[in-house]
């Protein structure tokens, strides 16, 4: 009950009050009071009653919504409890990942390091190959081991000022010296025949390219090897040996040595000529940039020209036990 509602109350019965105090009433007055004072006991009991039904009513709401609010919390709860759950399970899920993932790591670590072991070894008895079939080459073919030496520097330099990667200039370099190594094939009287060649001795002459891509045979380490076996008598222009391929269809590393490989004929003397000066040599390869050569090669060549690289690696050779 409002306080408004217990005021009013005492303020009826008060009304009421005064008739108690009056003379000793006729019979008649008696029943009027009586009647006045049922009424009134009738009237407040109406009123506690409608106060009780409303209290009644407002407590019923506070309940309801206090159980609403109970439901949503527990609800709220429950889906903090499964939450939390998940997140344990994503929790466990995902160390339980970052440990394969370490095992796996791990596992390839151990073949990587297998893999080097074995690219090592694999290095050891490709460089060993090479120098025997540069030994054979060279007792065949009179190709000097200074020759092979100055093409291998002068393919690594231009490699170098290029800009390709240190692996890939070696690479390119070791694999240079075996660019003529199919002549073993050749018979000797035309290899060191000191006159022009017949278009027949030339036909058997060109047989070196691909002899040479076969005798390296199909280990992954001669890979680029077998290309400059085939390759190094290509032309830029489609005009070369063996298949006439032209531009990019050559290997990089073919149109390299190609350069390197003619340059160093031009300046080195010859059963059939003299050694030509390095100047000389340079305006020959110049010349057949964008015909012969691979222009780009041919500006790195003349790059290493002008700042001294040729003649620093043709005396370093020169000085040398192969020179
Ligand atoms: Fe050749
Ligand atoms: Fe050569």
């Amino acid at each position: 009950m409002s306080p408004d509602e217990r005021e009013r109350m005492t303020i009826e019965v008060v009304e009421v009050s005064p008739n108690v105090h009056l003379p000793p009433p006729t019979q008649s007055v008696q029943s009027e009071v009586f009647r006045q004072l049922l009424q009134q006991a009738i009237r407040i009991a109406d009123q506690a009653n409608t106060q009780a039904v409303r209290m009644a009513q407002d407590f019923a709401d506070i309940y309801r919504r206090e159980q609403a609010i109970r439901s949503e919390y527990e609800g709220k709860l429950r889906e903090l409890r499964i939450m939390e759950g998940q997140s344990t399970r994503y929790a466990e899920d995902l160390a339980e990942m970052l440990r394969g993932e370490r095992d796996r790591r791990m596992e390839l670590e151990r073949a990587l390091e297998q893999e080097r072991l074995a690219n090592e070894e694999l290095r050891r008895t490709g460089l060993q190959g090479i120098s025997h079939l540069l030994l054979a080459a060279t007792i065949k073919d009179r190709t000097t081991g200074a020759h092979l030496l100055r093409v291998r520097r002068y393919v690594e330099a231009i490699a170098e000022r290029l800009g390709l990667p240190r692996e890939k200039v070696e690479e390119f370099g070791y694999s240079s010296v075996m660019h003529d190594v199919g002549k073993i094939h050749t018979p000797d009287h035309i290899l060191q025949s000191e006159h022009h060649l017949s278009t027949e001795e030339f036909e058997v002459i060109k047989q070196h390219c691909v002899d040479g891509e076969v005798m390296l045979g199909d280990a992954r380490f001669f890979e680029t090897a077998r290309a400059i076996a085939r390759e190094h008598h290509e032309r830029w222009d489609g005009r070369g040996y063996p298949d006439g391929k032209k531009g990019d269809e050559i290997s990089l590393a073919a149109r390299i040595v190609s350069v390197a490989d003619v340059f160093d004929a031009l300046t080195s003397k010859r059963p059939y000529k003299e050694a030509w000066s390095a100047a000389e040599g340079m305006a020959a390869v110049a010349a057949a940039a964008g015909a012969q050569f691979d222009p780009e090669v041919v500006s790195a060549f003349q790059s290493l020209e002008s700042d001294g690289t040729i003649e620093r690696i043709r005396r370093e050779v020169a000085s040398s036990r192969l020179g």
